[in-house]
């Protein structure tokens, strides 16, 4: 679909002049002039209630917002991505990480072929593996991967780890600067240490570096058959696993069909399952089913991700918000901005649609943040008084974790959570206070997510809401969510340069002149 044609539909030209007249509305008006606004307005599904009434939207705005979507065709959109349609049109693929967690009962048929069998057959393996590991004698479980093959199962084990086993060291070792392999193998003991050599492609430049490094200490330590034994492979690419030198046999498979940052519910997912073990795994596959049920078949206007999208479309596209904060307060979900952040931002930061015509509107919100408490004494100062229009995601749980419960903590931290969102919404008029300086304008939105504890249900079900916020924005925008191009020329600069650092000569280096001589500087100063 060409974006510049629907800027000139009538749904999108009624959400624009309807936007106009919304500039001027505060949140204080919303409230005073529809005192029902906060019973209705909220959701619940796999077990996360959303409360939006704290978003600068009336009854008119979600009406409008919702036409938009049904004009730009969400719900065919929906039904062909979980259909197994090559909905990732640039690189002609499905986008199929709903497969991942669907029940062994289900059907889901890729050029003729059923993957359900396919994807449970993968995810029994792990579990078989999986208890043979937490069995034996392995003390710690080194995860060598970046992007999409680092950060789901880094957050998730971050995230669940009060439901993992403690016995086990696991950690994830992303960056190719060495100072992140030797901080992970940090008190580790390399005889009972498993390293899972995560990568969709088996190319990727970080990770095999940071593969080779491991496997020479293992080799050093251990001698050249210690590698069968010490290194397992994520991957769908089984030549290259080989041709690195792991046995296949010791290979987990997916497939082209998950994109790497959907991919956590996969085999990527294993160093997550050895933590936590195949049944909790299982939850959170389930919580993530959970969503995608009520994601496909609830009605837009009562359906949490499809709401969630609308919110961030109507502030990226129609109020010049540039960017969305992520505030979780529960401090184990602090990796979940990071996670959001390729999520998101690789998914949706593109300026062509998925036909190649340039977007005509802004596309792609910037996220950020870190947990609550911490960011109230960080940057909140900005969210609350700065002009910046940034609406936040708080996210919030009624209990804690297993074991992470510390006397009147709990209140404290909702505590602070509810206050920020009332402070933001409402803020303190100059007739409140007695100089300018205090006044707080309020009319700053955001969404309260809660759910009772984050177990692994509840992680899965908010990645899946996350995911089908961003597809449905892409499909707002017409883009491909699911391809990456953007990140290739970068990689294939990194690698010539790096040959060019390496070589004896630097008389031709054909780059620009900064780039020329940031590398001759480099070079003649590195020793
Ligand atoms: O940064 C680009 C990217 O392709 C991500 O999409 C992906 O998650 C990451 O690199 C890692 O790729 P791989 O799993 O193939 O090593």
């Amino acid at each position: 679909m060409n974006m510049s044609s629907l800027t000139s539909t009538p749904e999108w030209q009624a959400v624009a002049a309807h936007a106009e007249t919304m500039r001027a509305v505060h949140l204080r008006d919303l409230f005073a002039d529809d005192p029902g606004r906060a019973d209705r307005m909220h959701v619940e599904a796999a077990g996360w209630y959303l409360d939006y009434a704290k978003h600068r939207v009336s009854a008119e705005t979600l009406d409008r917002l919702l036409a938009l979507a049904d004009a730009r065709g969400l719900r065919a959109a929906v039904d062909a991505m979980f259909a197994g349609e090559r909905v990732n049109v640039t690189e002609d693929r499905a986008a199929l990480h709903v497969a991942l967690r669907a029940p062994r009962s289900a059907s889901i048929v890729v050029d003729g072929n059923d993957v359900v069998p396919d994807v449970h057959a993968v995810l029994d393996r792990m579990g078989a593996f999986a208890e043979r590991i937490r069995a034996g004698k392995t003390t710690a479980v080194v995860n060598i991967g970046i992007g999409g093959s680092d950060l789901g199962p880094a957050m998730a084990y971050t995230a669940l780890r009060a439901y993992s086993d403690q016995r086990l060291t696991v950690r994830y070792v992303a960056n190719v600067d060495g100072a992140d392999l030797l901080r992970a193998l940090q008190g580790l003991d390399l005889a009972t240490t498993l390293f899972v050599v995560a990568s969709k492609t088996f190319t990727t430049i970080e990770t095999l570096t940071n593969a080779r490094a491991a496997r020479a200490l293992i080799v050093d330590a251990f001698g050249r058959n210690a590698v069968a034994d010490h290194f397992v492979a994520v991957s769908t690419n089984a030549e290259e696993v080989a041709k690195f030198g792991i046995d296949t046999e010791n290979m987990f498979e997916f497939w082209d069909w998950v994109g790497g940052r959907y991919s956590v519910w996969s085999a990527i997912g294993l160093s997550l399952m050895i933590a936590i073990g195949p049944d909790q795994f299982g939850e959170m596959l389930a919580g993530a089913h959970a969503m995608d049920e009520h994601f496909r078949t609830a009605p837009h206007d009562k359906n949490l991700p499809v709401l969630m999208a609308l919110f961030e479309f109507w502030y990226r596209v129609f109020l010049d918000a540039q960017s969305q904060a992520v505030v979780p307060y529960a401090q184990v979900l602090e990796l979940l901005p990071a996670y959001l952040q390729q999520l998101e931002m690789e998914s949706n930061g593109k300026s062509v649609t998925g036909t190649g015509e340039p977007v005509d509107t802004h596309t792609g919100q910037i996220v950020w943040g870190t947990p609550g408490t911490n960011g109230q004494h960080a940057y909140f100062q900005l969210l609350h008084q700065g002009t910046a229009l940034v609406p936040v995601d708080f996210i919030g749980c009624m209990r804690p974790q297993p074991g992470l419960d510390l006397p009147g903590h709990q209140d404290l931290l909702v505590a602070n959570m509810l206050a920020q969102s009332e402070a933001l919404a409402f803020g303190r008029t100059r007739a409140e206070v007695d100089t300018p300086a205090r006044v707080m304008p309020g009319n700053r939105p955001s969404s309260v997510l809660l759910c009772d504890q984050l177990t692994p249900f509840a992680l899965g079900a908010l990645i899946a809401a996350y995911e089908h916020k961003v597809m449905t924005l892409g499909t707002l925008w017409g883009i491909d969510s699911f391809d990456q191009w953007g990140v290739e020329l970068g990689k294939a600069l990194a690698g010539r340069i790096a040959d060019e650092l390496d070589a004896a000569d630097d008389a031709n280096l054909g780059h620009d002149p900064s780039t020329n001589a940031l590398i001759r500087r480099y070079r003649s100063r590195r020793r």
